[in-house]
């Protein structure tokens, strides 16, 4: 489709691993892959657990044809950042979360998935070997997509007899490059998940099939869609790839987690941050007619991180809320980014320091 811009910017990436600079545009990033130097691979078949993976120069893979993930959509994806601190250290926000959702995810699609000491050790290890690839501090972050797919062969529908936990990474700086606030159109008729369908887990299968209404609303020029659910049409869910928060007063709301919402680390991180800063914060069922007197909306997740939303159009009624820097969202914004990169003191235990 010719509506996704995932043009680079001037990035000029050094091809060879000497040395410890990255030689990057770190000013250019946006969020768009850019080749690192290692990666981690793990293997089991469906009979055993994960044991051992190893760190291995990032290239290609082989997959065959008959594999579960490419055949019937057995796979799952995950994502967390690595972040530079001011003193050049690096650090991990609640990895711990990312490996707790995949197990999560792995049952429901039966896959063995990685313990989450496996898993968090698998992504420290990927952080340390690209280190040089940490934007510096405020720049950006590095990245982190863990994946657990079926690569044994099958043909007869059911789970693949073999799996692959692999981590890659890229440098990446803001999703929505040189947008300051989102313009989302409401989608009425597609639905992105449905009760009792796999909208709640990171399945690879949830986001490929947005892709046709979001090229849509970006040829209108709209920055994103967001959905509806798929039973009454009349409460809103979430944005292609993030969680929606709305405020009212002091009251933050987010609709609840029922199978047909990701629950985002990021969104709980919010939930747990706004009622710190003194905000009634509620997981409810939120009717679409609640957008009309909101005084703010934004948008989470790990990519996202906290955006804001300055319009909403629903059937072509235009609804806009408040952004800028006294918005609830910016301060929200701001304690997280400031717990992330080590700014602010973190008093949740959040932080893996690397
Ligand atoms: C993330 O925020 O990490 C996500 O998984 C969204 C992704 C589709 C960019």
């Amino acid at each position: 489709p010719p509506n996704f811009d995932r043009s680079c910017g001037e990035l000029t990436v050094k091809s060879s691993r000497d040395g410890n600079d990255a030689n990057i545009n770190w000013d250019a990033l946006g969020f768009c892959f850019t080749q690192t130097d290692y990666m981690y691979i793990m293997k089991c078949s469906s009979k055993e657990k994960f044991s051992d993976g190893i760190i291995t120069s990032y290239g290609n893979i082989d997959l065959n044809p008959s594999s579960g993930v490419l055949n019937y959509g057995q796979g799952l994806f995950e994502g967390l950042k690595v972040y530079r601190r001011k003193d050049g250290g690096i650090q991990l926000f609640r990895p711990e979360k990312n490996a707790l959702r995949m197990q999560t995810g792995a049952m429901r699609l039966c896959m063995p998935s990685p313990s989450v000491e496996q898993f968090v050790n698998a992504v420290k290890q990927v952080a340390l070997a690209n280190k040089r690839w940490v934007p510096p501090h405020g720049k950006g972050s590095l990245y982190i997509r863990p994946l657990l797919f079926g690569s044994g062969s099958v043909l007869g529908i059911g789970p693949a007899p073999g799996y692959t936990f692999m981590i890659f990474a890229s440098p990446i700086g803001n999703f929505y490059k040189g947008r300051e606030s989102l313009n989302l159109l409401i989608e009425d008729k597609l639905h992105r998940a449905c009760p009792g369908g796999t909208g709640g887990i990171k399945s690879i299968a949830n986001y490929a099939g947005v892709f046709e209404t979001v090229s849509h609303a970006k040829a209108k020029g709209f920055s994103d869609v967001l959905f509806l659910d798929a039973v009454y049409g009349k409460y809103i869910e979430e944005v292609s790839s993030c969680n929606i928060f709305i405020v009212k007063g002091d009251i933050v709301s987010t609709p609840a987690t029922q199978g047909t919402i990701l629950p985002g680390i990021t969104r709980e991180s919010i939930i747990k941050l706004g009622r710190e800063l003194g905000y009634q914060v509620q997981e409810r069922d939120i009717p679409v007619e609640d957008l009309t007197n909101a005084d703010e909306v934004f948008c989470t997740g790990t990519a996202m991180v906290v955006t804001p939303v300055g319009s909403i159009t629903y059937q072509d009624t235009r609804m806009e809320y408040k952004t800028g820097e006294e918005s609830v969202s910016h301060k929200l914004h701001t304690m997280l980014t400031g717990i992330q990169t080590g700014v602010i003191e973190d008093q949740f235990e959040w932080i893996l320091p690397v």
